[in-house]
């Protein structure tokens, strides 16, 4: 049987999240809280990011100025918002978190940045969803740490300037490529996230068995970093489901074969994929020969939304070389093929010719 859990997402319906889904779920909530690295040091893998804020803060922090406006852009679960608040902690300031779509009018965003203090970090979420209107305030805001506020109506009306601390801005997204081109430039920073290499996966599922007091063998955590899909959130999720298993079979130790029989039971395959990846590769490969076919398509032929399959399922497909994304829709490649065990009898595309 699969695991559900019900997750109300910031847009207000509720979905079903599978177990292996790097969407924060429900069951999340406390478990991100106090598994969430606090500082730098204690945030693991992202060598190339973290040198790279490490740098930047040193320097802000010398010269007593706010840090430049920073974008984190990469799939859910990978470390966006835990980055934002050890950005935050760092620098000794303090952080006022919201979300795009949180943030319906331009007076919202006004009340935020006026009750901002000097150097403040101000998190926005999911920063692809703020609507034009409220954009247009933060321009000046991120340029010129300004508030343009407009007094009266019709030809008589004001425009008045206000001063505003000079703060952080941090934007996280999952969707890059939604942003908008002027929001994007005025971020002095743009970090992409991601996919943790197993090594990683394994040294923070180590670091979560130390805080959740689970007993575990480094084969144990090995079996569960496999099928983690690259995903800390995804890890941790695992990990606690393993442990429940271990407790109640086998006197609370996380071994190999009590990872592979625990998550045997939660149906993720042995490279993490569950039946809904099964269900979007076999389609393209039963219902329409391999591909390409359009994201629309997919997502009508299995019930599932084109967006979830785009920020969920298809990122990991991709990672793997299971997918390719073609102008004309995707393909599965030969490796999907492979590791559902179809033979694969595509043509081969035509080689360029030199002549
Ligand atoms: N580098 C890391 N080292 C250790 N734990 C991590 C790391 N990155 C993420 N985590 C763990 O994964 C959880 C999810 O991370 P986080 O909430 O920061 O992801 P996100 O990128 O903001 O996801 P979303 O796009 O869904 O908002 C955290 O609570 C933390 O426990
Ligand atoms: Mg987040």
């Amino acid at each position: 049987m699969r695991a559900f859990s019900l997750n109300k997402d910031l847009g207000g319906e509720f979905k079903i999240d599978r177990i292996i889904s790097a969407r924060p779920g429900a069951e999340d909530k406390p478990l991100d809280a106090s598994l969430r690295p606090r500082c730098l040091s204690e945030f693991v893998g992202q060598a190339k990011i973290k040198e790279n804020m490490a740098i930047a803060m040193a320097a802000a922090k010398g010269r007593a100025e706010a840090l430049d406006h920073i974008l984190l852009y990469g799939p859910p679960g990978l470390g966006k918002t835990t980055l934002a608040y050890i950005i935050a902690a760092e620098m000794g300031v303090s952080i006022r978190i919201t979300s795009g779509p949180a943030i319906e009018r331009p007076g919202d965003l006004a009340a935020i940045l006026t009750n901002l203090h000097s150097q403040d970090v101000l998190f926005i979420d999911e920063i692809h969803r703020l609507s034009r209107v409220v954009e247009e305030v933060l321009y000046p805001a991120m340029e010129d740490f300004a508030l343009d506020i407009v007094i009266g109506k019709g030809p008589g009306a004001k425009s008045l300037r206000l001063k505003l601390p000079a703060f952080t801005l941090i934007g996280a997204t999952t969707r890059f490529a939604m942003l908008s081109p002027p929001l994007r430039d005025r971020f002095g920073a743009v970090y992409r996230l991601d996919f943790y290499e197993q090594a990683a996966i394994e040294t923070i599922l180590k670091r979560s068995t130390g805080i959740l007091g689970v007993k575990a063998e480094a084969e144990g955590l090995k079996e569960i970093a496999c099928r983690a899909r690259g995903t800390p959130r995804v890890a941790n999720r695992l990990l606690k489901r393993v442990r429940d298993y271990a407790q109640v079979k086998a006197e609370g130790m996380v071994t190999q074969v009590v990872a592979a029989r625990a998550l045997a039971k939660l149906e993720v395959d042995a490279i993490g994929l569950d039946d809904i990846d099964h269900k979007v590769l076999r389609t393209i490969i039963d219902k329409f020969n391999g591909g390409p076919v359009g994201l629309d398509t997919i997502a009508a032929s299995i019930s599932e939304e084109a967006d979830t399959i785009m920020d969920v399922y298809e990122p990991y497909l991709l990672q793997l070389g299971f997918l390719e994304r073609t102008p004309r829709g995707r393909l599965a490649t030969p490796l999907a093929y492979q590791h559902l065990g179809l033979p694969c009898n595509r043509p081969k595309p035509p080689q360029p010719s030199l002549w």
